[in-house]
C-alpha cells in the first residue's frame, strides 16, 4: 500500500473534548427521555434541558469530533502532498473494521434518539406547560385565565397554532423573537390584543365548533348585587338567541347568522382595540351588499380604500373565549350569587370593589392593601370578615395582574354590551345604510327577557319577551345612551 491510512486521527484535544461532550449528551439525553416517557415532566425547564440543551450538546460534540479529525488531518498532510484528499477505508483491516462498525452503530443510535427526541420535543414545545409556564411572569395572566376558562383542557396550541406544519414552523420562528424579547425585557405590558397574526378561526375554533351546529336559544340567568348597604340582589333571566343553523336546511338566523353560510360581514375599525367601527359592509346569502356608516364619522372613499377591511369571524365577538378577565363588579356578583362571599356583610359589594380596584403596582402590594382596606371598613372583624378578605384576595389574584398591567380595562370582552361596547359597536342604532335603515338595536333581536326583578329568584312570567326594566330609575336613558357609558365594571354611583 502506497499510502497507509493515517491512524489515530481522532487522538487530538478538540476531538477528545467532542467525545466527552457527545457522550455526556448521549447518556443524559437517553436517560432523561426515558424518564419523561415514563413519568412526563411538567416543569418546562426540565423539558427545555432535555429537548433543547442536551441535543445541542450531543450535536455540538459530534461536530467537534469531526472538526478535530479534519484539523488533525490537515496538520498531518500539510507536508505530504501525495496523500489522497479523502481517507481510504479498508474493511479487511480488523481495526478499521471495528472502527467502522462502531461509527455505524453510534450513528444509527443517534438517529433513533433524534427521532424519538424530536417527536418528544415537538410535543413538548406544543404543551400548555411550555407556553404557559416557561416565561412565567409574562404569561401568568393568560395562563391563569385559561385554567379558569371553559377551554382549560383545550391546550394553547389548538387556538394559537392549529393543525399543520407551516403554522408550527411560523409559531416557532415567532417564538424565537419572543424568547429574545423576554430575555431582554423588551415585551410590552400588557401584551397587545388583538393578536394580528392569530390564525383564522376557520382553522382553529372550527376544529371543535362550527356555526351549523348552533341552534335555537340558550338560557342566561344572572343575579346582580347593587352597591347599596344590603347588597340588594336583582335577577334577570333571558333567552339568548344563539341561532346559527345549517343554510342547507333553511335560512340561518340569530346571533351566529354573522358567520353562517354565505353571509359575510366586513368592517373597518379606526382604533387599535377594534372598539370603534364606523363602517360595516354586509353581503347576504343572495350576494347583495349593503354598506352601513355612522353619521358622526363617515369615512371618505379614500379612507375606505386605505383602511384594513376585516371579515368578521368568531374572534370579533369571542375575543375572550379563554383569557377572561372579568370586572370586579362581575366577579363579585358571581361570588355573592354562589355564596363564596357572604352577602350578609353590609356594603360588601361596594367595599369589595373598592378594595379590588386600587391601582396597585404589584400583587404583593394589592394583597396587603386589600386586607388593610377591608379591616378598616369592618373594625369589628370576625371569621366572616376574615373569609371575605381571603376570598377577595383570591379573586384579585385570578383576575387582575398588575405586573403585566392586565385587567378587564385592558382587554374588553366583545360579547354583550353592558360594560364594554361589544355588540353595540355596530348595533347601537347609529349605523345607517343609503336608505337610512339602521343595524338593529331592538332589544328583542338578540334575546328575550323571560323574568326580571328584585331578589335572587324571580318568577318566570313571559316566554315572549318582556320589556326591559332598568333596575335603577334613570328614565329612558338606557334607550339612547350606550350601557357601557355608565357601567364600567365598578359601581356607577
Ligand atoms: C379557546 C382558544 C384559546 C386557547 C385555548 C388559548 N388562547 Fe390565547 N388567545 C385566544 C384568542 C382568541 C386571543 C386573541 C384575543 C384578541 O385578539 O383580542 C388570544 C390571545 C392571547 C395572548 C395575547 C394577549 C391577550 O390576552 O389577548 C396571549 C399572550 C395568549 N393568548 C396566550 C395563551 C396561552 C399561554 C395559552 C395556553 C395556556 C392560550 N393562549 C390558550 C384564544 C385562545
Ligand atoms: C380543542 C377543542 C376546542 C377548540 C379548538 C375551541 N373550543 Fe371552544 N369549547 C370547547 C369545549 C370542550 C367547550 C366547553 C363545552 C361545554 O362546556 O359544554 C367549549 C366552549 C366554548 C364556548 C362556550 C363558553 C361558555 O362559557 O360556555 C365558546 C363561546 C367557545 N368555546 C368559543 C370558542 C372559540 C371562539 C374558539 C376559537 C378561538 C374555540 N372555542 C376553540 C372546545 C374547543
Ligand atoms: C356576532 C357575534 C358572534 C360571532 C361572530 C360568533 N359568536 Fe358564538 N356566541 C355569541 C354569543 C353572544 C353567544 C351566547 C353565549 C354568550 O353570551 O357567551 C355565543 C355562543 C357560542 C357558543 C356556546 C353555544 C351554546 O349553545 O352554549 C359557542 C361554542 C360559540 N358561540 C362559538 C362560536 C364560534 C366557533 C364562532 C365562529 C364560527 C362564533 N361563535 C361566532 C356571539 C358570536
Ligand atoms: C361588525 C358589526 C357587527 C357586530 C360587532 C355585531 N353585529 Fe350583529 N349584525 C350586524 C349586521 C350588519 C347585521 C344585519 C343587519 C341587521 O339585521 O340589522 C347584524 C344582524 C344581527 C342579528 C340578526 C340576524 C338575523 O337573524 O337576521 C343578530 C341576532 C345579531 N346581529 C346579533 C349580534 C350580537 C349578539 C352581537 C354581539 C355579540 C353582534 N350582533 C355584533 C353587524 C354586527
Ligand atoms: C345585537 C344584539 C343585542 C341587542 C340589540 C341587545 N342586546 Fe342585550 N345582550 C346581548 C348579548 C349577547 C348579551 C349576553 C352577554 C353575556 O353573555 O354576557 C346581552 C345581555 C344583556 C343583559 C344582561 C347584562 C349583562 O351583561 O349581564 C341585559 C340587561 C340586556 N342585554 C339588555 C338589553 C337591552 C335593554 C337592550 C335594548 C336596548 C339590549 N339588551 C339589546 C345582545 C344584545
Ligand atoms: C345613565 C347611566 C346608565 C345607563 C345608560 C345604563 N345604566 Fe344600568 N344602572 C345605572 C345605575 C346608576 C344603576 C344602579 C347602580 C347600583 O345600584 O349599584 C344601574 C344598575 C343596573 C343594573 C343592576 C346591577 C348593577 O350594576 O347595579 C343592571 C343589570 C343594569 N343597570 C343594566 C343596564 C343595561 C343593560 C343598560 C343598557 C341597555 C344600562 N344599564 C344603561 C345607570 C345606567
Amino acid at each position: 500500500m502506497k499510502n497507509p491510512p493515517p491512524k489515530g486521527l481522532i487522538r487530538n484535544m478538540v476531538s477528545l473534548c467532542g467525545i466527552v461532550m457527545a457522550a455526556f449528551g448521549f447518556v443524559a439525553g437517553a436517560g432523561l427521555i426515558a424518564i419523561d416517557i415514563q413519568t412526563h415532566f411538567d416543569n418546562p425547564y426540565t423539558g427545555i434541558f432535555t429537548y433543547m440543551v442536551v441535543p445541542a450538546l450531543l450535536a455540538g460534540g459530534l461536530l467537534l469530533i469531526l472538526l478535530g479529525v479534519l484539523r488533525e488531518r490537515r496538520r498531518r498532510t500539510r507536508n505530504e502532498a501525495a496523500c489522497e484528499r479523502l481517507p481510504v477505508i479498508n474493511l479487511n483491516d480488523r481495526r478499521q473494521f471495528a472502527t467502522f462498525v462502531t461509527v455505524v452503530v453510534v450513528t444509527l443510535l443517534f438517529i433513533a434518539i433524534s427521532v424519538v427526541g424530536s417527536y418528544q420535543a415537538y410535543h413538548f414545545t406544543e404543551s400548555v406547560e411550555f407556553c404557559g409556564k416557561t416565561c412565567h411572569s409574562v404569561m401568568k395572566p393568560e395562563y391563569t385565565a385559561y385554567q379558569n376558562s371553559p377551554h382549560a383542557n383545550a391546550g394553547c396550541t389548538r387556538c394559537h397554532i392549529g393543525p399543520g406544519a407551516d403554522f408550527y414552523a411560523k409559531s416557532k420562528l415567532n417564538g424565537l423573537y419572543q424568547v429574545y424579547s423576554t430575555l431582554f425585557n423588551k415585551y410590552s405590558r400588557p401584551i397587545p390584543a388583538p393578536v394580528h397574526n392569530l390564525r383564522p378561526a376557520k382553522e382553529t375554533c372550527y376544529t371543535c365548533h362550527w356555526p351549523e351546529k348552533f341552534f335555537g336559544a340558550v338560557e342566561l340567568k344572572r343575579t346582580y348585587f347593587r352597591a347599596d348597604e344590603e347588597n340588594s340582589p336583582w335577577t334577570i333571566q333571558m333567552l339568548l338567541k344563539v341561532g346559527g343553523g345549517n343554510p342547507k336546511h333553511g335560512h340561518a338566523q340569530g346571533i351566529h347568522w354573522h358567520v353562517s353560510g354565505r353571509n359575510k360581514i366586513e368592517y373597518i375599525a379606526t382604533d387599535e382595540k377594534r372598539l370603534e367601527i364606523p363602517w360595516v359592509r354586509m353581503t347576504d346569502e343572495t350576494g347583495n351588499t349593503t354598506i352601513f356608516q355612522t353619521s358622526g364619522k363617515q369615512l371618505t372613499p379614500d379612507q375606505v380604500a386605505q383602511a384594513e377591511i376585516r371579515t368578521m369571524d368568531c374572534i370579533d365577538c369571542h375575543n375572550r373565549p379563554t383569557h377572561q378577565y372579568p370586572s370586579p363588579e362581575r366577579v363579585l356578583n358571581t361570588a355573592l350569587a354562589n355564596g363564596v362571599l357572604d352577602g350578609g356583610i353590609p356594603d360588601i359589594k361596594r367595599n369589595g370593589i373598592e378594595a379590588l380596584d386600587g391601582g396597585y403596582a404589584t400583587e404583593a402590594e394589592a394583597m396587603e392593601a386589600i386586607r388593610q382596606k377591608l379591616a378598616d371598613a369592618y373594625p369589628e372583624g370576625g371569621p366572616a370578615i376574615e373569609k371575605a378578605i381571603s376570598t377577595i384576595q383570591y379573586i384579585y389574584s385570578q383576575t387582575i395582574f398588575p405586573e403585566m398591567k392586565v385587567s378587564w380595562r385592558e382587554y374588553p370582552d366583545h360579547i354583550g354590551h353592558m360594560i364594554t361596547p361589544g355588540c353595540f359597536r355596530c348595533h347601537n342604532g347609529d349605523h345607517r345604510d343609503a336608505e337610512g335603515r339602521t343595524i338593529t338595536r331592538d332589544c328583542n333581536t338578540c334575546h328575550s327577557i323571560i323574568a326580571q326583578g328584585p331578589g335572587r329568584n324571580v318568577e318566570s312570567i313571559s316566554s315572549g319577551g318582556l320589556d326591559f326594566q332598568h333596575p335603577e330609575d334613570i328614565d329612558e336613558e338606557w334607550k339612547e345612551t350606550r350601557c357601557d357609558e355608565c357601567h364600567t365594571g365598578v359601581p356607577v354611583l
